[in-house]
């Protein structure tokens, strides 16, 4: 029932582990993706070893040659984790020993414990992610800021419950689109400086006896510092977490958008078309084009929740400090960030290659009583009392859609039967031109307003740049 055990704990073992438990142990098969985080962590922790004394210059350079073969061989497809082997730890310690001999490579895991170790790994692995995660996130932005602009003077119909409420500048709308992700990069940053400090050093718990320094460590892995608290450090895992949501977060924004691209290409909105290389044909139905990106965010956002949700879920009542359920951190966020990398390009393709018909929009914008609003609006400029003129309004809405009528239509006379208010001049502020240019109050719908948001933006990315 057992198998030998040459793993990184035999010693006070007489058997091996059972293939039962050795199975349920494993994570090699997902935490292999972390190899080159681990080799760059034992490379700054030889340093450390080095500076308190544990190692000598030579052995140092002697181990520092293994660990760049051996990652030259990771990347070529040489070395690879056996089947056997429990986790990256172990697979990677192995690697060392066969360049370096066991002599040397068998000093190395003095002063540190898996437990410090992947709390490091993860952080370095969803920085790095973080990184091509927000690029994406900008291409996105910016493809949303270059059709805003090729389509800055376009209106449509603005919804509230979905129904008609108040025309838009089509614009206004797919920046509406923006500032939401702007937010998560904004979080993204935020989250950065939680995690950009290293846990490395705290040893399986309670820090180390050897005079390691930890700070070294961080500064040769790029931190900004370490952690303060040696369980804390080990067994927290609030910056996954963080990180889930923020994943989270972005592609609920994006299935909000999905879910508008998929209404805006049917047969009855008719407001876009897909190009054809972002959309998809049907196997048994020769006229169909489908919304299949916007579907598939829309449906990977209940992923990227469930993957949020099923680790908080493994964190609710640990007791300090490590436990194994900590091992279920990482699938749910490598499984995020490769669901953000498929999801964004794709759905940034389908947003810049979007037909619009900026016609069939326009002449939907007024529909549906859009400008009844302008209408109240205007009486209390005549002077009337809100409340009057939501009234007042309110009976010409329902007059117009007895008689089937716009609201300009109707007669001086008709008017003047629904309440001594309605002048003819009302007509002047019925039209959907009147209705955006009115509203350019800080971030309204009006050109000038779009102007700046846009300009915003640029400054936004641009001080991203620097
Ligand atoms: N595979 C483990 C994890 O992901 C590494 C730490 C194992 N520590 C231990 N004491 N067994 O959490």
């Amino acid at each position: 029932m057992a198998q030998s055990n040459d793993s990184l704990w035999g010693g006070r073992f007489e058997s091996g582990p059972s293939h039962a438990l050795a199975a349920l142990s494993k994570s090699t098969h997902f935490d292999w993706r972390l190899a080159s985080y681990d080799l760059a962590g034992t490379n700054a922790h030889i340093k450390a070893l080095a500076a308190a004394g544990f190692l000598s210059q030579d052995e140092v350079s002697k181990l520092q040659a293994a660990i760049s073969e051996l990652d030259d061989k990771i990347k070529a497809g040489e070395f690879a984790p056996k089947f056997e082997e429990e986790d990256v730890h172990a697979a990677l310690e192995r690697g060392l020993i066969e360049i370096a001999g066991a002599e040397t490579a068998g000093k190395v895991r003095a002063g540190r414990s898996r437990n410090d170790q992947i709390a490091t790994l993860i952080r370095s692995f969803l920085l790095d992610a973080s990184d091509v995660i927000e690029s994406e996130l900008v291409s996105f932005i910016e493809v949303l800021m270059e059709r805003a602009k090729e389509h800055g003077d376009a209106v449509m119909p603005g919804r509230t419950h979905f129904q008609h409420a108040q025309p838009v500048l089509l614009s206004h709308h797919l920046l509406a689109h923006a500032w939401p992700q702007v937010r998560n990069l904004e979080r993204l940053s935020d989250w950065r400086r939680r995690a950009k400090l290293s846990p490395y050093g705290a040893g399986a718990l309670a820090g180390n006896t050897l005079g390691l320094d930890p700070e070294l460590v961080a500064k040769e892995l790029g931190f900004d510092g370490t952690t303060q608290n040696s369980m804390d450090a080990t067994s927290s895992r609030d910056v996954v977490a963080e990180f889930a949501f923020i994943a989270s977060m972005i592609g609920i924004d994006l299935s909000r958008f999905a879910e508008e691209i998929i209404a805006w290409s049917t047969y009855e909105f008719g407001y876009v078309k897909l190009h054809d290389s972002f959309s998809t044909g049907s196997s048994i139905m020769p006229q169909k084009k489908n919304p299949d990106i916007a579907e598939l965010a829309r449906g990977k956002a209940g992923r990227l929740i469930g993957n949020l949700t099923g680790l908080l879920s493994t964190l609710k009542g640990l007791p300090l400090s490590y436990n194994r359920d900590l091992q279920e951190d990482k699938e749910p966020v490598f499984d995020s960030v490769d669901t953000l990398l498929v999801t964004l390009p794709a759905f940034t393709g389908m947003v810049a290659t979007l037909k619009f018909d900026l016609e069939r929009m326009a002449s939907l914008a007024p529909l549906g009583f859009a400008l009844a609003t302008d209408v109240a609006e205007w009486l209390v400029k005549q002077g009337v009392v809100f409340r009057d003129a939501h009234e007042i309004t309110g009976e010409l809405v329902k007059f117009c859609e007895e008689h089937s009528l716009e609201l300009h239509e109707p007669t001086d006379e008709q008017y003047l039967s629904i309440s001594m208010h309605l002048l003819p001049e009302l007509r002047s502020v019925l039209s959907v031109e009147s209705a955006i240019t009115s509203r350019n109050g800080a971030g309204g719908t009006s050109k000038s307003q779009a102007e700046i948001q846009l300009s915003k933006l640029e400054a936004f990315l641009a001080s991203r740049e620097n």
